[in-house]
């Protein structure tokens, strides 16, 4: 699989120098608004999105970093990271009075407000609130794509907001795996090289066969992202996140794209990944009728959590409906 890398990577550059002829890219659209970049005359949409995707970027701090995906990591492995156990649970995530403010001209958005959280692992949390309240910059302060204005995030025993740039970034590669509502597939690769392309970034991927195949997508790895419906492309882009093995996957509004059937699809698929694969996922969504999946339940307004709800007793996602 790795001497495929420098054709994906060839590829890569045809697709990012087609579409920077391209006027519509709706389809790479992505909302890493905060991420300053030099990005060298490639469409910003574009640049943006294999940067979150992927986890290969450069910042404007460290422009002139070296980027070696296997180069020693800013943060250790995990039997050396460690956590501190609350209440007889494995601690992933912890935020401490974690503010994000977005300053727009004279305008001041208090996105979040002294958010106390604590994420654990192997647990499926949903995140709802209305549009506005704070769910995908709180996803982002967990996943790196963004740091807080005050308050502290800690990544098991590390510091996330201690961390520089570069390490971000390799936080990001290494334990994160992100999922969008809109899939930001590449278009001009297909299913199994978008997922190739993601496992080249790690030194230890999952076999992307296995992981398309585990995702019913086995028949469908020769196709290109348009020739897939909705529910298939959904299913390739965790592929790709999953495919690199990260302990926790966030999800922004997975299943806000498609039809019931799919969403309920992927809504097990999500559920099986805590089941049986033990990883952490946080939900995001609008559909308070999703919720009842989820080991716990988290409520955001106008930035601040009003609740959080443990639920004893997740439904199986194939007894929910809307
Ligand atoms: N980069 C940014 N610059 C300025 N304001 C921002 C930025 N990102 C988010 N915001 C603002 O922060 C608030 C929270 O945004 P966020 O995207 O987290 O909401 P959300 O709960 O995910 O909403 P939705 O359900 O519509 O996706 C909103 O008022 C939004 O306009
Ligand atoms: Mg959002």
């Amino acid at each position: 699989m790795r001497n495929q890398s420098p054709d994906i990577k060839r590829r890569l550059r045809v697709v990012t120098d087609r579409a920077a002829t391209r006027t519509q890219l709706s389809d790479v659209d992505q909302p890493a608004k905060h991420i300053d970049t030099r990005s060298s005359g490639w469409p910003e949409k574009l640049f943006h999105s294999f940067k979150v995707l992927l986890g290969n970027h450069r910042t404007m701090g460290d422009a002139n970093a070296p980027i070696n995906p296997f180069a020693p990591s800013g943060i250790p492995s995990n039997q050396t990271l460690g956590s501190m156990p609350v209440d007889g649970k494995e601690v992933l995530f912890r935020l401490e009075h974690v503010g994000r403010r977005f300053g727009v001209g004279e305008v001041v958005i208090e996105a979040l407000r002294d958010i106390d959280l604590t994420v654990y692992a192997g647990e499926l949390l949903i995140v709802l609130g209305p549009s506005g309240s704070g769910k995908t910059t709180l996803l982002n302060l967990l996943g790196g794509l963004d740091r807080p204005t005050s308050g502290k995030v800690y990544f098991r025993n590390r510091e996330l907001t201690a961390l520089t740039d570069m390490q971000l970034t390799v936080y990001r590669r290494h334990h994160v795996g992100v999922v969008f509502q809109f899939f930001h597939l590449v278009p001009n690769l297909t299913a199994k090289e978008n997922v190739q392309l993601s496992a080249e970034l790690v030194p230890r991927p999952l076999d992307p066969d296995a992981v398309l195949a585990w995702l019913g997508l086995a028949d469908r790895a020769d196709h290109f992202p348009s020739q897939l419906s909705g529910g298939e492309q959904q299913r390739v882009a965790i592929a790709r996140a999953l495919v690199k093995d990260p302990e926790v996957l966030l999800c922004d509004e997975p299943t806000g794209a498609l039809d019931f059937t799919s969403a309920k699809k992927i809504l097990g698929l999500l559920c099986q990944l805590k089941e049986k694969w033990h990883k952490t996922v946080v939900l995001i969504t609008h559909n308070p009728a999703i919720a009842v999946i989820g080991d716990r339940i988290l409520r955001l307004r106008s930035g601040e959590i009003v609740d959080i709800q443990a639920n004893p007793h997740p439904l199986p996602a194939e007894e929910i409906s809307w």
